[in-house]
């Protein structure tokens, strides 16, 4: 029946009514909080608010994080020194194993996931090994597969590979297999698109690439089949959990990844996303809160069962 029987407005009269018929409900166990180890504690001017910290520093936010709930963090590394294959990415006295050795030993109830990549490591900036100016995908695979090995042995619950090679996903599971640990998941960046939104991650991690860009390997932001293919390949080699990145320019991704598929979806809101709204909040252009709740929650809208976002520790202390 319509207007005048039917007046959707009634259920939106109060704080309270609307609360019982909302659809999408933003819980904290769904979010996981990025940390930048590093050598040494310094702010990070190009995502404020996400410093990079000592290992000390990490704990003691490892530590915070537990108290307000947030159940899982995603560790990215800056290391000391840098070489062309990486290798920092597998040392075993790596930043980041270092970190999750003292994470796992001081904040026991911590998810702790890794992401997996050569990019942050590597003197030339791109996500594998170079063969003249092109990032070789297989010679590259079983450097991932080592590093993966290397964060699970450092204490890591899940590894998630965000290089876009070919196979490395199979690569990973069949190493981590040998090495025991079979029980251990593959959160996979499948959906990953050749972005701008990655900058100020890059200027934080110090990983953009010294020539050419990511179109190589990374996905066109045009395709959207071609996103399904990447999940489902992934999925054949053994992912666990498939992931959209970005999140809120591929919102329909998210969707359809979802719909397709019957494995947990997790999307990145990533440092570009996170930057538009701080800055525009900063000149007082958008109330912060609002927009961030607004955001996130078209996200989980969307079909994200887990996301991955800058915002963590803030929608901990603000739900
Ligand atoms: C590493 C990696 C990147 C991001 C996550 N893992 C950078 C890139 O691919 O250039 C981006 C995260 C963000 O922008 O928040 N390959």
């Amino acid at each position: 029946m319509a207007f005048p029987a039917t007046r959707l407005r009634r259920l939106r009269r109060t704080a309270g009514l609307r609360a019982l018929v909302r659809e999408t409900r933003l819980d904290l166990d769904a979010f996981v909080l990025p940390l930048f180890l590093a050598p040494a504690d310094e702010p990070n001017d190009a995502l404020p608010g996400m410093s990079r910290l000592s290992v000390e520093s990490a704990v003691e936010k490892g530590r915070e994080l537990e108290r307000l709930g947030v159940r899982a963090v995603l560790l990215f590394g800056i290391p000391e020194a840098k070489d062309d294959e990486g290798s920092g990415a597998w040392h075993e006295d790596g930043i980041v194993h270092r970190g999750l050795r003292a994470l796992r030993a001081e904040c026991p109830g911590l998810v702790l996931l890794t992401d997996v990549c050569l990019c942050e490591y590597t003197s030339h900036g791109h996500c594998g090994v170079l063969d003249g100016e092109q990032v070789a995908n297989d010679e590259t695979l079983e450097l991932l597969a080592r590093t993966a090995v290397s964060h699970v042995e450092a204490g890591a619950d899940a590894v998630a590979p965000s290089d876009m090679m070919d196979g490395r996903v199979a690569a990973i599971r069949a190493a981590l297999d040998d090495a025991g640990a079979a029980d251990t998941p593959i959160v996979a960046y499948a959906a990953k698109y050749a972005s701008a939104f990655y900058g100020p991650f890059r200027e934080a991690a110090g990983s953009a690439p010294s020539f050419g860009d990511r179109r190589g390997y990374q996905m066109d932001p045009a395709n959207l089949r071609e996103a399904l293919r990447e999940c489902e390949l992934d999925l054949a080699e053994g992912a666990d959990v498939l992931m959209v990145k970005p999140a809120l320019p591929n919102l329909d991704v998210i969707r359809a990844v979802r719909e397709r598929f019957d494995v947990p979806v997790a999307a990145y809101n990533v440092s570009g996303e996170y930057g538009m709204l701080r800055a525009a909040a900063e000149r007082g252009w958008l109330d912060e809160r609002q927009a961030v709740l607004e955001s996130l929650t078209a996200i989980r809208r969307a079909g994200a069962d887990l996301v991955i976002s800058y915002w963590t520790e803030d929608l901990a202390r603000w739900l």
